[in-house]
């Protein structure tokens, strides 16, 4: 593939069209104040809350938080690579395309990738087209028994690793791929030389296929690249799923099995998650719609906002055993953390979805019980409880009473009517307990899960490189532990952000310094130096950090000129005062421990400060 194109030619490009006109083409766009709105194309929703912002050129989505350019948005829409979507805008614009410029950095990274996501892309049709051959045929007849139609292979493009040692590592070196790349991407394995020893006859270098003699389930992302595979034992044996573990290309953590399947549904209103890849295919095979499956890890933070692109809310649909039923409560806990809400479809007999579904069949599925989390965790209460005491029937009371505290009042009301019934307390009591727990919990309790702070700077991965340890910083690896005030400084910066990237703010009335440990200096700097929004969000990699970013350049609602100079005032005064009342507060630390001269020193500067500090009210 070739270099890149110049930045000015993009740049053309995304001026000749218009983000407004481009997505008017797919979703019905209303004007509101300045921007636009419709229903998000990403996800399905009754509410619009998809903004389209022609001044920034940039469009946002709020309720699953898609967002980017124009190029992203019809990477998106229309599944394509960036270059294949440059392609189309530029042909829609009548722009010849130029000729790309040589980056040997960005070459070399962007060629790797698209050279491992071509030997992956390679790989899954080697194997697909084994099951055809006498090699494959053993796996091809292990998923026949397993009850799976021709039909269904195709739909997920299963296949057979022959038994043989090295069998695709061969095939593919015949297609040009270096033994590196091959064990890079997690392919091929690499054993190397052991010279004789003592004792030791030595063996010789030797390079084999990582999956031999499996059925192999590729890992596709929503885009149609080919991340990694899943390889299933034929039969009895260990590990029973071999998977790819992380790659340059690859990161477990973050995708879901099925993902290009859940792309392609339109209007789901849930999606069920399964543990295993067989839940999936099975269940697709039956006609259930939407389903998809962790990778072979417990949910991560990263899935369930994946996940949320493409329905509504996520169905919880693991194993019946008792390892699929704690993982459950994990993953309420992960929806209820990323505000996304969840159900819980209950097995009955310990089964995994495709057992059920295949011995009940998928009218039975339909009719499976649909449980609130909240139903879910005193089912497992009561079945920890021991009712056999009345201490037993007391605690398990509490317990459950205790869950339902951030439910709203009529929420509330049916698990208390069952929770009488089930424990045949009166219902004084357990209001009187609700009560109880309702001051415990204090004010502290939000309705809804209130939503996740997030440090730009870590989120962007734009911190930590070089510069002093801020406290930012220091806690870029975890969650942040900012104060209240830090908060409200980081807000400013990012409010500030985003009144700079309207191009209105006058020259000087900020300063990088305003921008210091916010991880934000960068893109300060470059809009400082003429960058438009856009140019900026191009250049992200990642699906999240765009996102992110967007939403920091989207144009704020703030209307006139003016309005958004005050607005920046206010912002710069806030930081001001927070860098300020942070040296405050460093000089009060070092106060505590000393004295004489240096004390008096300290008291000056400490003096200095505080009168700025007035000053600045
Ligand atoms: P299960 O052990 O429940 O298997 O693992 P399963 O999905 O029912 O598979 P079948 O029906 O026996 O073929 C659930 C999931 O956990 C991961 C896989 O993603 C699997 O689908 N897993 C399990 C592994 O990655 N490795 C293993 O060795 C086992
Ligand atoms: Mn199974």
């Amino acid at each position: 593939m070739a270099g890149r194109y110049p930045e000015n030619w993009i740049e053309e490009l995304r001026s000749r069209n218009d983000i407004v006109q481009t997505v008017s083409g797919y979703v019905a766009l209303k004007k509101r104040g300045k921007n636009y709105v419709g229903l998000c194309p990403f996800h399905s929703e009754k509410t619009a809350s998809f903004n389209v912002d022609g001044e920034a050129q940039l469009y946002y989505c709020f309720g699953c938080k898609a967002g980017g350019t124009v190029i992203n948005f019809l990477m998106d829409i229309e599944h394509l690579t960036f270059q294949e979507a440059v392609e189309q805008l530029a042909e829609r614009a009548h722009m010849p395309l130029p000729q790309t410029v040589e980056d040997e950095d960005y070459e070399r990274r962007r060629s790797q990738r698209e050279r491992l996501l071509g030997a992956n892309r390679e790989a899954a049709r080697y194997f697909h087209s084994m099951l055809f051959t006498p090699e494959g045929e053993k796996a091809l007849r292990y998923l026949k028994d397993r009850g799976l139609s021709d039909g269904v292979i195709r739909k997920f493009g299963l296949g057979a690793a022959p038994a043989g040692w090295d069998s695709l590592t061969r095939y593919m070196k015949e297609k040009g791929y270096t033994e590196a790349e091959l064990a890079l991407v997690g392919l091929s394995v690499i054993r190397e030389a052991e010279p004789a020893a003592e004792g030791h006859p030595g063996r010789p270098r030797r390079v084999f296929d990582m999956f031999r003699d499996r059925a192999m389930f590729p890992i596709i992302d929503q885009y149609g690249n080919v991340l990694a595979f899943g390889g299933r034992v034929l039969g009895k044996g260990e590990p029973k799923y071999l998977n790819t573990s992380d790659t340059p290309v690859f990161n477990k953590r973050k995708g879901v099995f099925a993902a290009n399947l859940l792309r392609k549904e339109r209007h789901l209103d849930r999606v069920i998650l399964v543990e295993g890849y067989m839940d999936v295919v099975s269940l697709t095979q039956f006609g259930v719609r939407g389903v998809a499956a962790t990778l072979g890890t417990a949910l991560t933070n990263e899935q369930a906002r994946l996940l949320k692109r493409f329905a509504p809310q996520v169905y919880l649909s693991y194993d019946g055993d008792a390892a699929g039923q704690h993982a459950i409560l994990r993953g309420l806990d992960i929806f209820r953390e990323e505000g996304i809400p969840v159900r819980v479809l209950d097995f009955p007999d310990g089964l995994d979805p495709d057992e059920f579904i295949r011995r009940d069949g998928a009218e039975a599925f339909a009719k499976l019980p649909v449980l609130t989390p909240e139903t879910y965790r005193i089912r497992r209460l009561r079945a920890e409880a021991d009712f056999s005491s009345e201490q037993g029937k007391a605690e398990f009371a509490r317990k459950a009473v205790a869950l339902l505290t951030p439910l709203d009042p009529v929420e509330r009301e049916g698990y208390l009517k069952q929770l009488c019934v089930a424990t045949g307390f009166s219902r004084e009591v357990l209001d009187a307990q609700m009560a109880d727990e309702l001051k415990k919990a204090g004010k502290a309790v939000p309705k809804a899960p209130a939503a996740k702070r997030e440090d730009p700077a870590r989120t962007l991965g734009i911190s930590g490189e070089g510069g002093s340890g801020g406290v930012r910083r220091a806690a870029a690896g975890n969650r942040p532990a900012l104060s209240e005030e830090e908060w409200e400084v980081l807000r400013a910066q990012e409010m500030l952000i985003g009144l700079m990237a309207t191009g209105r703010l006058p020259e000087g009335m900020t300063h990088v310094e305003d921008f210091a440990d916010s991880g934000l200096e960068r893109i300060y700097q470059d809009l400082q130096s003429g960058a438009l929004p856009a140019a900026l969000i191009d250049r992200e990699e990642d699906e999240e950090s765009r996102s992110r970013l967007t939403r920091l350049l989207l144009s704020p609602a703030a209307g006139s000129t003016d309005e958004m100079i005050a607005m920046a005032q206010d912002c710069v005064k806030q930081i001001r005062r927070g860098r300020v009342r942070q040296q405050m507060q460093e000089i009060e630390g070092r106060m505590a421990n000393c004295n004489g001269e240096t004390l008096n020193d300290l008291m000056k500067e400490y003096q200095k400060l505080s009168e700025q500090m007035r000053k600045m009210t």
